[in-house]
């Protein structure tokens, strides 16, 4: 019986060994099966995983997943790697079940042309981690894993795949520079805690394109030191919408410049699109931001922001040294869940400035007018304003 086994393996190893010889590995595609990865969704392949990413970095060449589902634990693909690789996925890629204890599931790291594609799905299992975010509010608690972080990543692409109820957060981009998004969905429950869909910081020229985006959280987060990004026709919802922020948090949060969010559809989310802010001293802005021709459907704060955030804990005490400006708000229209449709919550200490309003028509879901809110906010208006303007309370100067 074990001896059949043994001798099944040796014959698929041969198998394997030749296919690679005769075609896989020499135009420099490597499958994980090579490395002895089996998809049968219950084998540990993170070692292979490890293996096919070495051969494909040493010489630029293409890690290849294919048929079944492989279970992966915590793994971390670094560079510097030969030219370019090519990381596809036409499978399903699974984390272990339950919570872990590393801050993501897979990294990817220093590496310059990276392609991450195909028809696969990164499957966190989110629900067997979730429960222990119970805990998320005490300080202790570290925040469950990212499904995929890309850290140092330059010129690089990551289109076609699914992200599939992470632990924590979904996707991270970090440190890095030039990176499209294209035709990715991302998947979790409207419940699940802090699945952020995409979350950005510390990274320059960014697209993300043509996607479906619902989460339990906001769907894309602009964090801190983000700069020329564009996200156009992303479909967002469930979640908490397209969110600026939060900023001010963290005495080396960099600034925020440059933010093109056009043709979106937000749809039965908590906001539409947001800029949030802590009460803090730390002197950062946020400035150049348009949201254009962006359609709401049923969503609780269509135009929202909020310089007095505290990541919803109570006793948010003083005001934010945030500055936000020039930030414009062309063609918004669709329905607002709650009665303030726009909502300009700006700081005392650092009046917003230059808010445009140009075209908006958002009316209640439930049928009927909405109305709008602003305090400390210096704004302009062109075209059709509905909800009416707010009468702007402003500070004394
Ligand atoms: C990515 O670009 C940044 C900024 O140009 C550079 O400092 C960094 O070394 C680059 N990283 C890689 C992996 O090439
Ligand atoms: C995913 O891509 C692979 C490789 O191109 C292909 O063989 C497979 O049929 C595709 N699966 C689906 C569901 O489109
Ligand atoms: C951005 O990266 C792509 C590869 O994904 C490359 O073709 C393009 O030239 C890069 N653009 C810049 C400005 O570096
Ligand atoms: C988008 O990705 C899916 C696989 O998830 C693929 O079947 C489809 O062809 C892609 N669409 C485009 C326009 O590339
Ligand atoms: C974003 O779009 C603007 C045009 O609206 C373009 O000038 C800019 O280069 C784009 N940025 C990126 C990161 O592609
Ligand atoms: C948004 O919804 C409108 C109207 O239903 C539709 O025409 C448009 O294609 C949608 N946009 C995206 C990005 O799916
Ligand atoms: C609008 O939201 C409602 C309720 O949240 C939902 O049932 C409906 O499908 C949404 N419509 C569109 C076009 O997304």
């Amino acid at each position: 019986m074990a001896s059949g086994l043994i001798c099944f393996k040796v014959l698929m190893l041969v198998v394997f060994v030749v296919a690679c010889i005769n075609q896989v590995c020499s135009q420099g595609t490597f499958d994980v099966k090579v490395f002895g990865a089996v998809g049968d969704g219950k084998t540990e392949n993170t070692k292979a995983f490890r293996n096919a990413w070495k051969k494909a970095c040493r010489s630029g060449g293409t890690v290849s997943i294919v048929d079944g589902t492989y279970l992966v634990d915590t793994i971390q693909f670094s560079g510097p790697c030969k030219g370019g690789v090519n990381f596809m996925v036409n499978a399903v890629v699974q984390a272990p079940p339950g919570k872990s204890d590393a801050t993501y599931w897979i990294s990817f790291r220093d590496v310059n042309g990276l392609i991450i594609q195909g028809n696969g799905t990164f499957d966190g299992q989110g629900p067997s981690a979730w429960p222990f975010k119970s805990c998320h509010k005490a300080a202790s608690c570290t925040p469950l894993a990212t499904t995929l972080v890309l850290t140092n990543v330059n010129q690089s692409l990551v289109k076609d795949i699914t992200l599939l109820n992470s632990k924590g957060f979904q996707m991270k981009i970090e440190e890095s520079e030039n990176i499209t998004i294209s035709n990715i969905t991302i998947t979790a429950p409207a419940d699940s805690p802090n699945t952020d869909g995409i979350h950005t910081g510390n990274i320059n020229y960014v697209n993300i394109l043509d996607s479906n985006i619902g989460t339990g959280d906001d769907c894309i987060s602009i964090g801190a030191g983000t700069t020329n990004i564009n996200i156009t026709r992303v479909n967002c919802g469930p979640g908490h919408g397209i969110s600026i922020g939060s900023i001010g948090k963290s005495p080396s949060d960099q600034n925020v410049k440059g933010v093109k969010v056009l043709s979106c559809n937000i749809s039965s989310t908590q906001n539409g699109v947001r800029i949030k802010t802590w009460p803090s001293p730390f002197r950062v802005s946020i400035s150049d931001v348009t949201f254009q021709d962006i359609l709401m459907n049923n969503t609780r704060n269509p135009i929202i922001i909020d310089q007095q955030y505290c990541g919803g804990s109570e006793g948010c005490r003083g005001s934010s040294h945030v500055q936000v400006k020039d930030v414009k708000f062309i063609r918004v229209r669709g329905t607002s869940s709650s009665k303030i449709a726009v909502n300009l919550d700006c700081s005392r200490s650092k009046p917003c400035e230059g808010i445009e309003l140009d075209d908006i028509n958002l009316r209640l879901y439930s049928g009927g007018k909405a109305k709008s809110f602003c305090s400390n906010a210096h704004v302009s208006y062109t075209g059709t304003q509905n909800p009416p303007p707010c009468r702007n309370i402003l500070p004394l100067m």
